[in-house]
């Protein structure tokens, strides 16, 4: 039976737009979005070059201002015209996960340390940081490799280390820019597994922009993007009745 919780969405964007510059150099890259992500969603986000995917997930990300419109994350109005909250990095904190094309590792720290370093930020002791991050790593297939310098791992496992990260302040709000242009066939489904596992175990909401005609069957729905505006909503196979959402261990 699905949570009452999992009527609501995760994200919810209304009438969203977002310009660069002014006069000649102006830039609509984003038009007047609306659009909702479920818990256990993943969706992708596809569009040609310059359509405005990475734009609209900076714009979720709390990276990149909207230029107008309304922005809701896990419950809470984070833009209303304005951002709401002041510290937008204590917002990203809480509520945001991302993950880039090639992992964003700190080079001069172990694979354990790289995902305890985001724990400590969320106030976690080092020593309990330490046992969750081991857990969390375990828990992606890559805990053989935890001690590990990023130098010394495989794209694939350089990825799962990074998505580790990306989940250890726990958000349950997923942002992906091209998560698997870097890898193989075999270890973007691996990937895909991953963010699947993560949307229906934490009931997250997964949002990733992808070329990756590799990955495409991997979504429940497909936001089609063009000229920055929200062509159309594709519902596609791979959705299943939308998960429970069930604690995640600790
Ligand atoms: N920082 C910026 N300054 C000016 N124009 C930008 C900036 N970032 C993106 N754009 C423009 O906005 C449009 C959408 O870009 P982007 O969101 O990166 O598209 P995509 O990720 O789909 O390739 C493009 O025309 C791009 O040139
Ligand atoms: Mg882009």
């Amino acid at each position: 039976m699905a949570s009452p919780d999992n009527s609501l969405p995760l994200v919810e964007l209304r009438d969203v737009s977002k310009r660069y510059g002014e006069g000649a150099e102006r830039v609509d890259a984003l038009v007047n979005v609306t659009m909702s992500v479920f818990p256990g969603e993943v969706v992708g986000m596809l569009g040609p070059s310059g359509s405005g995917k990475s734009t609209l997930l900076n714009l979720v990300g709390c990276v990149t201002e909207p230029t107008s419109g309304w922005l809701q994350l896990d419950g809470e109005v984070v833009y209303d015209q304005r951002w709401l909250r002041r510290d937008l990095r204590r917002l990203r904190l809480e509520k945001i996960g991302f993950i880039f094309q090639t992992h964003n590792l700190l080079p001069f720290l172990n694979s354990i340390e790289n995902v305890a370093e985001v724990m400590e930020l969320r106030g976690v002791k080092p020593r309990g940081a330490r046992t969750e991050a081991e857990a969390l790593l375990n828990y992606l297939d890559v805990g053989n490799r935890k001690l590990a310098m990023p130098a010394q791992l495989s794209g694939g496992e350089a990825q799962r280390v990074a998505i580790a990260r990306a989940l250890a302040n726990r958000p349950r709000i997923i942002l992906a820019d091209e998560p698997t242009a870097a890898l193989d066939s075999q270890r973007a489904g691996v990937v895909m597994d991953l963010l699947r596992r993560v949307a229906t175990d934490r009931g997250g909401a997964i949002l990733v922009v992808t070329h990756d005609e590799k990955i495409f069957n991997r979504f429940d729905r497909i936001f089609h993007l063009r000229d920055g505006r929200l062509e159309g909503i594709e519902q596609t196979k791979a959705s299943e009745p939308r998960s429970v959402v069930v604690p995640e261990p600790t």
